[in-house]
């Protein structure tokens, strides 16, 4: 059970762009959740841009986490960025920040992998990126699903249209390589871009009411990063949204509530070049023999989540209404 006096502790692997800012502040400024390292792995923008994102972005809070660099590269296909939804620099307009925090002594992986070992039982990993990091730190710790206590994943899209091709959702898209190893060698809390579209996003009403509420820095920040994502919507879904992949999964590890309903799937990833690249296979019927080690978050409670993000954001604490 976590509480306050027992927070749940966490690696979050990240590619620190657009709502991985805000996943990373949920996190950062939650009481019931402690921050042990951020980890940084190829994938929305530029990995330099990357880096320092999450460094800014902690050094809006008390966090005192340490940032590590991981891989910059997939672990067998050319990078594709996603620059045309987050903005070059991955916060939206101009922001592009030079923070001059050191980074940790140790790539990612190795840090992963150290941090499991050191605290057995202890450490849920949160990955909020392409999945590089974390298949690399399995083939270096194969015990490493007996070594952590959770992993929770945003990636796939679970029997529904993608966000890059019809088949795939970027964070499996970019690696499907990584994805394969790590949905059939852990068990993963997973959620995907369905559950994003359908659950998580926040409207126009939404928006104007935070824009119009009191000006404090983490409004400021979301307002400004989030221009990029409202106009990529505007263009694709027609509708002035914000689509909120990374926060969701953060917010719900802060207040397990959130999440209304799941299911248990064998999950398995297409890793060929082609059509199909990074297609999550969710097997509902139960009509293959691989085993349902996936716990799918199958509906998500977008009011309690808004409650949630409002008090970050204005009251700098997302559980203040709990
Ligand atoms: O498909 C959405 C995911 O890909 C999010 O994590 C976003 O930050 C990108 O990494
Ligand atoms: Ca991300």
């Amino acid at each position: 059970m976590v509480t306050e006096s027992s927070p749940r502790r966490v690696i979050v692997d990240t590619d620190t762009a657009g709502d991985d800012t805000q996943a990373l502040l949920m996190l950062a400024t939650a009481d019931r959740i402690d921050i042990e390292g951020v980890t940084i792995c190829a994938g929305n923008v530029e990995f330099d841009y990357q880096v320092e994102n999450a460094k800014h972005t902690l050094s809006l809070t008390d966090c005192d986490a340490t940032v590590y660099e991981g891989a910059r590269q997939p672990l067998l296909k050319e990078h594709t960025f996603a620059d045309y939804v987050h903005g070059e620099g991955g916060l939206g307009g101009e922001l592009f920040p030079e923070t001059g925090i050191p980074s940790g002594d140790r790539h990612a992986v190795e840090y992963i992998v150290e941090t499991a070992r050191e605290h057995p039982g202890e450490i849920t990993l949160v990955c909020i990126a392409p999945l590089t990091n974390v298949a690399l730190a399995l083939r270096q710790e194969p015990e490493l699903n007996e070594l952590l206590d959770e992993v929770w994943v945003m990636g796939g899209n679970v029997n529904c249209l993608g966000n890059v091709t019809p088949a795939a959702e970027y964070n499996f898209w970019v690696d499907p390589d990584a994805a394969k190893v790590v949905m059939n060698e852990l068990d993963v809390t997973l959620f995907d871009w369905g559950l994003t579209v359908r659950d998580t996003g926040f409207d126009a009403e939404t928006l104007a009411s935070f824009e119009t509420g009191p000006k404090t820095e983490l409004r400021d920040f979301f307002v400004e990063i989030a221009q990029s994502v409202r106009e990529f919507n505007r263009e694709t879904l027609g509708a002035d949204q914000t689509t909120q992949p990374d926060s969701a999964l953060a917010a719900a590890l802060v207040e397990p509530e959130l999440i209304e309903s799941t299911g248990h799937y064998h999950v398995d990833v297409d890793e060929r070049e082609g059509m199909t690249r990074g297609y999550s296979m969710v097997d509902e019927d139960s009509v293959t023999d691989g085993r349902p080690r996936t716990t799918v978050v199958e509906s998500f409670d977008n009011a309690l989540f808004t409650q949630l993000f409002r008090d970050m954001l204005f009251e700098k604490s997302p559980e203040a209404s709990l």
